[in-house]
């Protein structure tokens, strides 16, 4: 067999083909052939997560019945509020989602169902862990369009306006090609092993700070600071550190990251109509402090934590929140990684000692 050696972290290593994403360096993200800005702006969260698992936009019939799976799997059975009911007060909601998603009883029969039922469970499930820790009563379901379900389980709040923030926001987390989760979900997808568990591992993967867990991060910092001036000293203490900043760098984007620029310009108007203006400067402040200082652009999360925070989305949602989003991008990966399969299983150099004998 050749060997062929990459660089560390598959840095700039193309494993395998996808139809469903793809990004490039210079700041480009599309979906099945669609600019993801242009889907944000200009759709809704079901067509996306329609487009993204089956190849097309739905047409009118596709789209009832898309948003009808969505719905009717979108509660819980009795017993999963009884297990969280269980949980340590302090579990974080990622493990929680992450454990119930591994031994939830599903409904659907087919992967793809199975798949959007786990997905479309998301937000009931991190809403009634939320409110059952804090030792309230689950909210009941309402209707509406899954970005307003999910904006009303988040918040108990129907304000429209919000909630549609909340879907651009939610379509530009959907899918990112090859991400660490989303290759995690691959491997074990290759594995044969069923739709539950491999996106239990993309769970397992998504939580880690260098990847989804960095949104929790970044208001710890971002709300200590009083002025522009302070955000600037904290960019450069921190660099000088050699310490890294949530929110910024990414492997693929090392001029822009379109989603943090597309939030931006929509947190621009949102701040203000929220009175919010100074921590937009602030946030604009420490963005090109870090440019001007190492060249690392603001990632999606830098942005969308400053955003979910002025709709009143607790923190400790920001991480499920990405992860819900993400769970459609997983479920098209799950099918095409299904549909052409090899086992995933690369070959490493041994640098360990030899001759050793009892
Ligand atoms: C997501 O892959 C995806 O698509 C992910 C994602 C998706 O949609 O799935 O886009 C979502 O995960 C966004 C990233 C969220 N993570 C963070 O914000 C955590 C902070 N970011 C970094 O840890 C880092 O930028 C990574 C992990 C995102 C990317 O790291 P790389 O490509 O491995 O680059 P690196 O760590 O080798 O950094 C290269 C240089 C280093 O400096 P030098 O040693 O060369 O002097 O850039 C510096 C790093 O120190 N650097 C940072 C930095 N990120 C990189 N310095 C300060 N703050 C940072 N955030």
């Amino acid at each position: 067999m050749e060997f062929e050696e990459v660089k560390k972290g598959l840095a700039g290593v193309i494993v395998d083909d996808t139809a469903i994403a793809s990004t490039d360096s210079s700041g480009t993200l599309i979906y099945r052939g669609y600019v993801a800005e242009e889907l944000a702006e200009r759709s809704t969260f079901e067509e996306v997560a329609h487009l993204v698992v089956y190849g097309h936009l739905p047409n009118k019939k596709e789209r009832l019945k898309f948003s009808n799976l969505l719905s009717r799997n979108s509660r819980v059975a009795p017993n999963i509020d009884k297990i969280m009911g269980l949980l340590p007060r302090n579990a974080p909601a990622i493990d929680v989602l992450r454990s119930i998603v591994s031994m939830m009883p599903l409904n659907e029969n087919e992967d793809d169902g199975k798949l959007l039922e786990i997905a479309a469970k998301m937000p009931r499930i991190m809403s009634d862990w939320h409110r059952l820790s804090k030792g309230s009563l689950p909210l009941r379901s309402t209707d509406g369009t899954y970005a307003e379900r999910f904006y009303y389980l988040l918040t108990g709040s129907k304000n429209k306006s919000d909630a549609r923030l909340l879907e651009e926001l939610l379509i530009l987390y959907m899918e990112h090609e090859f991400n660490a989760s989303t290759f995690t979900l691959r491997v074990a997808a290759s594995t044969l092993t069923d739709p539950q568990a491999a996106m239990t591992a993309a769970l397992a993967a998504i939580k880690g700070p260098l990847h989804g867990g960095a949104n929790a991060e970044i208001l710890d910092y971002l709300l200590q600071m009083k002025s522009t001036s302070e955000a600037r000293r904290y960019v450069d203490a921190k660099l000088r550190k050699k310490e890294k900043i949530m929110g910024f760098g990414h492997r693929i984007y090392k001029n822009k990251d379109p989603r943090a620029q597309y939030l931006k310009e929509r947190l621009r108007v949102f701040a203000a109509a929220k009175g919010a203006e100074k921590l937009y400067d602030i946030a604009t402040a420490i963005e090109d402090e870090m440019w001007k200082m190492k060249n690392i652009p603001a990632n999606m999360d830098f942005y969308a934590a400053i955003c979910l925070y002025l709709m009143g989305i607790d923190s400790s949602f920001n991480t499920p929140i990405f992860a819900a989003s993400r769970s459609f991008g997983w479920t098209a990966h799950y099918l095409e990684q299904v549909s052409n399969n090899k086992l995933i299983r690369p070959s490493s150099r041994y640098i360990g000692p030899v001759g050793m004998h009892l």
